[in-house]
């Protein structure tokens, strides 16, 4: 419809990478070209500039203005996060006899068997009970903790209740019985909760993974599963861990971000926030970008909010965490394999029977694998303004990533045939970051152009630009946009009557 979608892949040469014509950061280091006969299908192709997508690098280095970074200080010691009450080791030596001898008396199956709110009673008498016969000193407080942490431990998941409880903890992360993270406020901390030891974590382990019907042991020691909350959990055992058990909960937020929380944030200026959505509303096909806990998801959620109220909308994802306001909305979610290695529903599984359900839009909340291919197919014909994240650290080291999953996932397809389909599908890639002071910025809205020779072009049309860095190590910077006054995506935008809105929003970005 707007002369960029139907891309016939015709079978040409090989691809060399090479830097594109693009006004995108311009990179030292282009990969060299490769020679274009007997090439084995590599994984580490890359669309361009980067011959392998490259690890984890510190985002804030990537914006196009950017200072080069100043050289990291030195790390202060962690700062330890008191939660609750500083518990003794006095305190935790009384706690095992009590709770050894609260063992010896009642039968915790029995027990699992009551409704929360009786067992915690039934536990309380016996405790009180065990603390007077023991002569155990302790002042009314401590043992309303010590009731407290003993009622945890039996019905729920002992020392994590206190951070399951918390709404402003983002990750919690365990790294066996006596170390335990949380990330609030983009920033990982330290906290005083410990586990008596590695057998209680374990036991704890055991009990979350249980629910959804999955066990870990040595034989299996590797496990996800999902809190009754819809938080995502992550459980790697000894002898895989070597520090004992380790847990890695993603709490699930109940209010989701929006575009105006992000906005106050300063996650993105209300001029970009407006392009987004005019990006959303106009049904661009947008691939979201970004590292881990970037907030791509999230963003993702922000965009799905302009999806208009009659369109029929499919989402895809791992664990069900996009919150969809509109009424026709189909949720689909993967399924791992059951302890004897059967019944997996992969991802790709998911996107390719979506294309049958007759969806509108397509939204896949995690691309990682061959189901990249399928996602771009139903960009290609007629579900525009299909969206889908992706882990990747630029928007170009997107494109390569999408690139080397198609290639990885067995197609056999000549590279520039790959990238005819890249071009030809994706409009717009919006990257997301967490720079090193913990705030998530969208540090680039880049459109994608088509093809010149073998190579991708991109042109961005909105960056954050890092000025410098305050007194407290915070990031100064702006949002701007590039000066690019007519997008490529102005043809659509015009098709749903927003082309006003978008000169508008580009012209106030510009600084
Ligand atoms: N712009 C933002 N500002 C502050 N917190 C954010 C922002 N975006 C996301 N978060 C929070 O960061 C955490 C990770 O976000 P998420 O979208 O799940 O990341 P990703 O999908 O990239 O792993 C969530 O707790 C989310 O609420
Ligand atoms: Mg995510």
């Amino acid at each position: 419809m707007f002369g960029k979608r139907p891309t016939t892949p015709g079978a040409g040469g090989q691809g060399f990478g090479k830097t594109p014509a693009s006004n995108a950061p311009a990179q030292p280091n282009p990969s060299a070209p490769k020679p274009a006969a007997p090439r084995p299908a590599s994984p580490a192709a890359g669309v361009a500039v980067k011959s392998r997508p490259a690890a984890e690098k510190p985002a804030a280095s990537k914006p196009a203005a950017a200072k080069p970074a100043s050289a990291p200080k030195p790390k202060a010691a962690p700062k330890v996060e008191a939660v609750g009450a500083e518990r003794s080791a006095e305190y935790y030596e009384i706690k095992t006899t009590i709770f050894n001898a609260l063992i010896d008396t009642i039968d915790l199956s029995q027990l699992a068997r009551l409704d929360n709110d009786t067992a915690a009673e039934e536990i309380r008498d016996i405790v009180t009970e065990i603390i007077s016969i023991k002569n155990v000193a302790m002042s009314i407080a401590e043992q309303e903790q010590l009731l407290q942490d003993i009622c945890n431990d039996v019905l729920g998941y002992g020392p994590l209740e206190p951070l399951l409880a918390r709404d402003d903890i983002a990750d919690i992360m365990v790294n066996g019985a006596g170390d335990v993270f949380i990330e609030v406020e983009g920033k990982v901390r330290k906290t005083n909760i410990k586990f008596r030891d590695n057998g209680q974590l374990m036991n704890i382990c055991q009990r979350i993974v249980s629910q959804v019907g999955r066990r870990v042991d040595e034989s299996s020691p590797i496990c996800d599963a999902r809190l009754a909350d819809g938080s995502r959990v992550n459980v790697i055992a000894p002898p895989l861990a070597l520090d004992g058990p380790t847990l890695t909960i993603r709490k699930f937020k109940k209010d989701k971000l929006k575009l105006s929380n992000l906005v106050d944030f300063g996650s993105i200026s209300s001029d970009g926030a407006r392009i987004l959505e005019i990006i959303g509303a106009s049904r661009c096909n947008v691939l979201i970008s970004g590292g881990t806990g970037s907030g791509k998801t999230t963003l993702l959620n922000c965009l799905t909010g302009f999806i208009g109220e009659d369109e029929r909308v499919i989402t895809c994802e791992d664990a069900a965490e996009l919150q969809l306001q509109q009424p026709h909305v189909v949720r689909l979610e993967t399924r791992p394999p059951n302890l004897e290695g059967q019944g997996q529903v992969t991802m790709r599984d998911l996107v390719k029977n979506c294309l049958r359900m007759r969806p509108e839009r397509i939204i896949v909340g995690e691309v990682r694998g061959p189901e990249a291919f399928d996602l771009l197919q139903a960009m290609n014909t007629g579900h525009d303004g299909s969206m889908g994240t992706l882990h990747a650290n630029s928007p170009r080291e997107a494109l390569s990533r999408i690139e080397s999953m198609i290639t990885m996932g067995g197609y056999n397809l000549p590279t520039k045939t790959i990238r005819e389909m890249v071009s030809g599908s994706i409009d717009v890639i919006v990257q997301a970051a967490r720079l090193r002071d913990g705030s998530r910025k969208i540090t680039h809205i880049t459109e994608v152009l088509g093809m010149e020779g073998d190579v991708i072009i991109t042109q961005d049309l909105f960056l954050y630009e890092i000025t410098g860095e305050d007194a407290n190590g915070d990031i100064d910077g702006r949002h701007v946009s590039t000066g690019i006054a007519r997008p490529n995506f102005w043809d659509r935008a015009r098709y749903f009557g927003l082309e006003g809105a978008l000169a508008d929003a580009l012209e106030a970005a510009e600084a």
